[in-house]
């Protein structure tokens, strides 16, 4: 069966671009492949966290995971500074690595600004993202648009190492959605829905609500007046159509006709009532789960069947360095 590996950073509040783009897939894989999924919580300081914050955010995403449908017995859930071996791959990653692949990371560029106090996590990231990876002899990762780069170099890096020393890793395959693998923010439809950005109306969080039909009536569109997806001409409306699409499961096509003649305004508060609605039973199954022993035993139990492979190949992978005695 083929392996799934994927993961969220538990840094901020996750919106819908990451439903959208990452975790509707991994619902999706879970039914016929062996999937693996991680809190990468030592992703998240490579900047400075609260530690409180990191801890309450740490098991926020591992309950959301739940409440977006994944199975625990179907899938392995796991936060990842629990199995030392993603720390201790990333090292021989790093020393199979060159500093320039690494330096041209479009991520890496957006994060550091030229900044030399900026922390060396921030370039060497893409290296704990690869271990991740390839500690599970992944063959394929579910993500969003933003991390393609990651996944083409976790394979370079893979094929490399192949090279000097065969069967070495398995190389793994990019997987985004066919629409919605890159959700634009919704204050300025030409950059990405993020976690991090200063304007709380640019994005729609999956968990609280008091912004969510603010930043939708408020939503950048254009001066046409026509609800039609033309992701050139019209970024904002066509960003706005794919999460009306999504959340409805209404052909875009569909949608686009049945606002024919309407203006933007009946659009845009519909998809308000679209979007509340399919983010409820998110919300009311993460209440359920969120502090019950319940999370704290799933956890534990994908700690110990994550551990169990990434020993394996990490063993593996040691001994075809000729590390150890
Ligand atoms: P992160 O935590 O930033 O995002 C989690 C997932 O959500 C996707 N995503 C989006 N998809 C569509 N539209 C958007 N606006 C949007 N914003 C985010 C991301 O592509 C991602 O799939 N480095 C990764 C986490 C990671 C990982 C891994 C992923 C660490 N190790 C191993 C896969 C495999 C990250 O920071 O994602």
């Amino acid at each position: 069966m083929k392996r799934v590996f994927s993961g969220i950073q538990p840094t901020g509040n996750l919106h819908i671009g990451n439903y959208i783009g990452a975790m509707r897939q991994f619902i999706e894989l879970q039914q016929e492949m062996d999937c693996v999924y991680c809190v990468v919580d030592m992703h998240s300081i490579t900047l400075p966290q609260d530690p409180q914050e990191l801890k309450k955010s740490t098991l926020d995403v591992a309950a959301l995971y739940l409440s977006v449908g994944l199975d625990p017995k179907k899938s392995i859930i796991f936060v990842q500074s629990t199995v030392p071996a993603h720390a201790e791959l990333s090292w021989i990653l790093t020393c199979n690595s060159h500093t320039g692949e690494l330096f041209r990371m479009t991520q890496f560029k957006d994060k550091n600004k030229g900044d030399e106090s900026a922390p060396a996590g921030l370039l060497t990231y893409p290296l704990l993202m690869a271990a991740d990876i390839l500690l599970y002899d992944t063959d394929i990762v579910p993500v969003g648009n933003d991390q393609k780069q990651h996944i083409e170099l976790t394979r370079d890096i893979a094929q490399r190492i192949n090279h000097r020393f065969p069967k070495a890793f398995v190389v793994p395959d990019y997987r985004g959605m066919k629409i919605g693998a890159r959700i634009m923010a919704l204050d300025d439809p030409t950059s990405k829905m993020s976690k991090s950005a200063q304007n709380p109306l640019s994005r729609i969080t999956l968990l609280d609500e008091p912004t969510r039909s603010k930043a939708i009536m408020k939503a950048t569109t254009d001066s046409e007046g026509t609800v039609r997806f033309d992701t050139e001409e019209k970024p904002g409306i066509s960003n706005l159509l794919t999460i009306y699409s999504v959340f409805s499961g209404q052909e875009i096509k569909a949608i686009e006709h049945q606002y024919e003649g309407l203006g933007y305004g009946a659009f845009k508060k519909d998809l308000v009532d679209v979007v509340i609605e399919g983010v409820a039973p998110i919300r009311q199954r993460f209440d359920e789960i969120r502090h019950s022993q319940e999370l704290i035993r799933i956890l534990e139990d994908g700690t110990r069947r994550a551990d169990a492979i990434a020993q394996k190949t990490l063993k593996r992978v040691k001994d075809v360095f000729g590390l150890g005695v």
